[in-house]
Parts: structure tokens; sequence; C-alpha cells
């Protein structure tokens, strides 16, 4: 961790990655340099960042600031969910999937071992700031992770979405401001009325979790970035889905993903991969609530046994 003392009282939270592309724009704050990657994504790193919230006598009117991908925006806004019993936060995401996705909505967390996301709590950043020129230092692979997400949404919620997707490609995106600015908000649109209708996750909100029961399972036993666990977790429930709900069009999204340079099936060893999905925080004693397809853009939710869910993994 690298700590940078600034003149005002906001904290900001950051990786080596954005600090090192973006140094002129943390002039003058205070700032905590994590590592990056997801494996940072734990309670280790929370306690680190509190040890140096107290250093920097930070209290109840400090507001942090999470300026990164996903995994820092979920670590800063569990970090002031906790501290002090809550202090302000907002974020700046850096992540074409910070953007269309993590930053919005509230969940955040950290994970424990194997279980993403294991705690953590719901709790609204007071802002969320899009910088778009954070895009322009991006790996290309995290642009491809980006795209796992903005495909989600588009096969729950978003057939014409979907149909402009299949009309592009990375590259067309990366060339196009317009196009991507139009892109990033129309999915933050989109994930904005959902959280709106549903923050808490009793129903609507489930939908989002399109890929993530089998993904979360894969993400961090194979060491696979999150974009590309979900890619395969939404190939697994699109084929679950025309088994179990006549959804037709499981072609469509897993050629969209392959488009995008997205992973689609994959080798796993199913007793280890089962072992997690038996956590999930989606199960309901012996049932699971999984998102299926009806067709593109209409998600639902469906109880399966975890057994039927197993076997019908292990038939793909
Ligand atoms: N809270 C939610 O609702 C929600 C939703 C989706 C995903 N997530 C979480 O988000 C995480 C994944 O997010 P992510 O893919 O953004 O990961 P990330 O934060 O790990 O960023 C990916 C990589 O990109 C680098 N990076 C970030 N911005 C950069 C920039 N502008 N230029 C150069 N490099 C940059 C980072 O240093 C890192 O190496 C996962 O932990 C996932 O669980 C949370």
């Amino acid at each position: 961790m690298r700590i940078i003392v600034g003149v005002n009282d906001s904290v900001i939270i950051t990786d080596e990655n954005v600090y090192d592309a973006h140094t002129k724009k943390f002039r003058n704050r205070n700032v905590i340099v994590l590592k990056p990657g997801e494996e940072y994504k734990v309670q280790e790193t929370v306690d680190s960042i509190i040890e140096q919230l107290i250093a920097f006598k930070a209290d109840r009117k400090t507001i942090l600031i999470g300026a990164g991908g996903g995994t820092i925006t979920d670590i800063t806004g569990y970090v002031a969910s906790v501290y002090m019993r809550g202090i302000q936060f907002g974020f700046v995401p850096t992540t074409l999937l910070a953007m269309a996705d993590a930053s919005i909505g509230g969940k955040n967390g950290v994970n424990v071992g194997v279980f993403k996301n294991m705690i953590g709590t719901v709790r609204q950043p007071q802002f969320i700031l899009h910088d778009m020129a954070f895009l322009n230092t991006l790996p290309q692979n995290e642009w491809e992770n980006g795209f796992a997400e903005i495909i989600k949404h588009a096969c729950i919620k978003d057939a014409v979405m979907f149909k402009e997707l299949e009309e592009n490609s990375i590259k067309k995106y990366q060339k196009s401001k317009k196009g991507i600015c139009d892109l990033v908000q129309r999915n933050v649109i989109l994930k904005t009325k959902v959280v709106q209708r549903d923050e808490f996750e009793k129903g609507e909100r489930r939908l989002l979790n399109f890929g993530h029961t089998l993904g979360h399972a894969l993400e961090n036993q194979y060491e696979l970035s999150h974009g590309q666990a979900i890619s395969i977790g939404m190939t697994y429930a699109a084929l679950i889905s025309e088994k179990l709900v006549g959804f037709k069009e499981a072609n469509r999204v897993t050629d969209l993903l392959l488009q995008f340079d997205l992973p689609t099936f994959a080798e796993f060893h199913r007793k280890k991969v089962f072992d997690v999905l038996a956590m999930d925080k989606k199960k309901e004693k012996q049932n699971i609530n999984y998102v299926l397809l009806e067709k593109v853009g209409k998600g639902i939710i469906k109880s399966v046994p975890l057994k039927q869910v197993e076997n019908l993994i292990s038939e793909i």
C-alpha cells in the first residue's frame, strides 16, 4: 500500500495501475494506493485501509472516494459503510465494467476465500462521477470484461441494445466517443431503474445476477476475471434456459459473447465448483433462484432444485 498525503479532508482509494496512469488527477489529495487485483478484495485490505484512515485522522465528516474498477469501488463502499459505523462515499469508476455496472446500486463487500462477496452491505454512494478519459488507458482485456456485464444487461432487459451490440464490435466502440458514452449511459439508466425499484434484491434486482451463479463459483477457483467468469456463466444459463423454459436463442447469446472476445464453454472440476455453488447467496434451502432467459431481452427468475442445476450443468 502506498500513501500520498494531500491538503483536503477527503480520502481517495485507488490502485497502482490507475494511480500510475493518471497521477496528475490525484495531485494534492490524500490517496491510499492499493495493489491491483481481485486477490486483494479481502478483509485484510479493509483492515489496513482502516488503520490508514485512523492515521489520517479521518472522522465522520470525511468523504471516501473510490477511484478505480469494481474491485476498488466494492472495497471503498464497504470500508465507508463500516468505518465509524458509516461515513459518506462516492465513486469515480475507471473501468468500463465499473462505469456500466459495478459502481451503481450500492452493493459492496469483499471475498472470503473462494466465496465471492461473502461479506458486505448495501449502501448507496453520494455521487458517481463518470470521467470517460480513464478509458484511454484501459487494457484491451478490461474492455472485454466490461462488455460481459453490458451483454448481461442486454440479455435480461434490452433486446434493442442486444441488436445494437450484434451490429458492433469492441473496435467500433473504442473509435467512437459518442458510441461508448451512449452505451454506458444506457447501461447506467437500465441498472439504476432496477435498483430504484428493488434496492434490497427481493425480486427484480435478482435478474442482474444472470450468469453470476455459476460465474461466481468459477471465478476465484480458476483465477478468471469477473467478466470471463460471468460470460461462461451466461453461456450455461442460456443453455439451461433452453431446457427449462423453452428459450430458443442460446446461439445468439454465445455468438455475441464470442464477438466480444469473451469465453463461453469451459472445462472445470464439477464437484469443486458445485461445492461453492451450494453456498450461493441466492440459495433458499435446497433450491436456487436461477436467472434464466425467456427470450433475448427478457430475463426471469426460476426456483430450481440445486441437484437439478448440477445435473443440467453436467449434461452440457
Ligand atoms: N457491486 C456491484 O454491483 C458489482 C457489479 C459487478 C462487478 N462487481 C465487482 O467488480 C469487480 C470487477 O471489476 P473490474 O473488472 O473493474 O476490476 P478491477 O477493479 O480489478 O480492474 C481491473 C483491472 O483494470 C485496472 N484498471 C482500472 N482502471 C484502469 C484504467 N483506467 N487504466 C488502466 N488500468 C485500469 C485495474 O488496476 C485492474 O488491474 C469484481 O470484484 C466484481 O465482483 C461488483
